[in-house]
């Protein structure tokens, strides 16, 4: 998989795209057939218990960047630039977004935001950086949004994201994200736009889809997102495996003869 490819399949393939902040996951993902996996900066969240995105550093998104490489060596793996390691300034970004690539095994980086970043995505795809775009909520603005809210209800919004997707495009983005926006603006980005769109929240006709990996396999009981779907409960399968270990080493039941090292 490369920005060539990718670029392809618009109009042709329905591109899917998983996130994955570990090795396991990412071995998991490629094994089931997932081309394409983003770190997100969702890590905050699901991994490192945060209520928003914006706490989680560099440092930490590096860690995991190279755990989903060195778990899945042949994915297209998508580093999340966190919150403040790109906004300060063009020659920041670079030199983050250039750890990610040169340290990490990054192919891309993704970026949050409008018009105010072209100058940035212009600087990094010029050096030779592909980077995904990303609109719609962008969860790194949840204070200047005012919260998890739906964007493209009002007319001057939906015209904004129109103009925004525009804009990144001619910037060099490789592909958008659309976060949780109205459908019928995500069919018109999707429509007005040569690069894939990769929809989550954003209804049914973006290029493709994307989900966070805790959300696929139901790890948080206590966030359920409407748009996202749980193919399995792993919440409920992992409290009942801990349960039973619990019950056998109570019992005496585990470990058994198998599990030991002892003289023949
Ligand atoms: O951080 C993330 O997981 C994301 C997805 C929601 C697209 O940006």
């Amino acid at each position: 998989m490369n920005v060539r490819k990718i670029k392809a399949m618009k109009g042709k393939e329905r591109i899917v795209m998983v996130t994955a902040y570990d090795a396991p996951s990412a071995r998991i993902a490629w094994d089931a057939g997932i081309k394409i996996i983003l770190v997100g900066d969702s890590a905050a969240n699901t991994v490192l218990g945060y209520s928003n995105t914006l706490p989680v550093t560099m440092e930490e998104m590096m860690t995991f960047v190279a755990a989903v490489k060195r778990g899945a060596p042949d994915a297209f793996v998508i580093a999340d630039m966190p919150f403040l390691s790109y906004q300060v300034s063009e020659e920041e970004a670079l030199k983050n977004a250039g750890k990610f690539v040169k340290e990490c095994g990054a192919d891309a980086v993704k970026l949050e935001g409008g018009r105010e970043i072209v100058g940035i995505i212009r600087k990094l795809v010029d050096f030779g950086i592909p980077v995904m775009g990303h609109l719609g909520f962008t969860p790194q603005y949840v204070h200047t949004i005012g919260g998890y809210r739906v964007r493209g209800k009002e007319r001057e919004e939906k015209e904004r994201i129109l103009e925004d997707a525009q804009l990144l495009e001619e910037a060099g983005v490789f592909a958008l994200v659309l976060e949780m926006m109205m459908e019928d603006l995500a069919k018109l980005v999707t429509e007005q736009v040569s690069v894939p769109t990769i929809g989550i929240g954003s209804g049914r006709y973006c290029d493709g889809q994307v989900l966070v990996w805790h959300d696929i396999m139901g790890i948080n009981p206590d966030f359920k997102p409407r748009f996202a779907k749980s193919y399995v409960n792993l919440y409920e399968i992992c409290v009942e495996a801990i349960k039973q270990f619990i019950d056998e080493v109570r019992k005496g039941d585990f470990p058994e003869e198998k599990h030991v090292f002892k003289e023949k």
